[in-house]
């Protein structure tokens, strides 16, 4: 079940595969359980993580999950690659299969990549109207100066999407680094901003995403479950080394 909420009578008849006026009898006589309380009431709205059972039959149980990884360079952020080692290939968990990338970087960017099986949390994290902002470290080929500054700031039209960049806050570090926000992401946007200056970028890391810094500790290929509500203050204390 991959929508937000949906109606219980509807999410037994497909999972049982019964129709529909044959769930009624089975919710009124409480053969049905919602988190292991009887529910009778066929409208009842369901989400992904609620347990329902059938006659004691566990019909759908799931608990949401959320990983943070330290992606190295070279490994591709997708489920599945003819070429390449994945995200995925890099995690070594039951509910694995469930996960999908909440933002992907770049083959050749490395850093902070978020996973889950929740929806809903991905959803908010990635939607253009949220303007999460995402942290970026960058190191280029030619010398930076005030010049981008007020470029990424004021915006750069891209012909392909047909519209403005929104503001980037670009802070230099040193003579060719510098770290940038950027409130959207758009395709190779980074890279794309610096060659309006005919300049290369040669590194490219994501330090943060929203309020999810990457965790220092954390080497290139490591990963780490959060905890349930996403939120960093109770991550579990799973962690696993991985030689990608
Ligand atoms: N911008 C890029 O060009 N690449 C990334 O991976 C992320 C942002």
């Amino acid at each position: 079940m991959h929508s937000k909420h949906s109606r219980l009578d509807r999410f037994i008849a497909k999972s049982c595969q019964i129709p529909l006026k044959s769930v009624k009898p089975l919710l009124a006589r409480g053969a049905i359980t919602v988190n292991g309380v009887p529910v009778n009431d066929g409208q009842w709205r369901v989400c992904e993580f609620d347990r329902i059972e059938c006659q004691g039959t566990m019909l759908q149980h799931r608990s949401p999950l959320y990983l943070m990884m330290h992606k190295p360079v070279g490994v591709v952020c997708a489920t599945r690659d003819k070429q390449h080692t994945t995200v995925l290939d890099l995690i070594d968990h039951p509910a694995k299969d469930e996960l999908h990338i909440v933002g992907r970087l770049d083959l050749n960017t490395s850093g902070l990549v978020l996973l889950t099986n929740d929806g809903r949390w991905s959803r908010r994290l990635t939607a253009p109207e949220s303007k999460v902002p995402k942290r970026y470290q960058v190191r280029v080929k030619e010398s930076l100066d005030d010049r981008y500054v007020q470029a990424f700031a004021e915006g750069m039209y891209f012909e392909t999407e047909g519209c403005m960049t929104a503001p980037v806050e670009l802070t230099l570090t040193s003579a060719t680094t510098a770290e940038l926000v950027l409130t959207e992401g758009k395709y190779h946007q980074i890279k794309r901003m610096f060659g309006r200056f005919r300049n290369r970028v040669l590194a490219l890391h994501r330090s943060a995403v929203g309020p999810y810094e990457l965790d220092a500790t954390l080497a290139p290929g490591q990963y780490r479950v959060l905890g349930e509500s996403g939120e960093l203050g109770a991550l579990s204390k799973e962690k696993k080394r991985i030689n990608p």
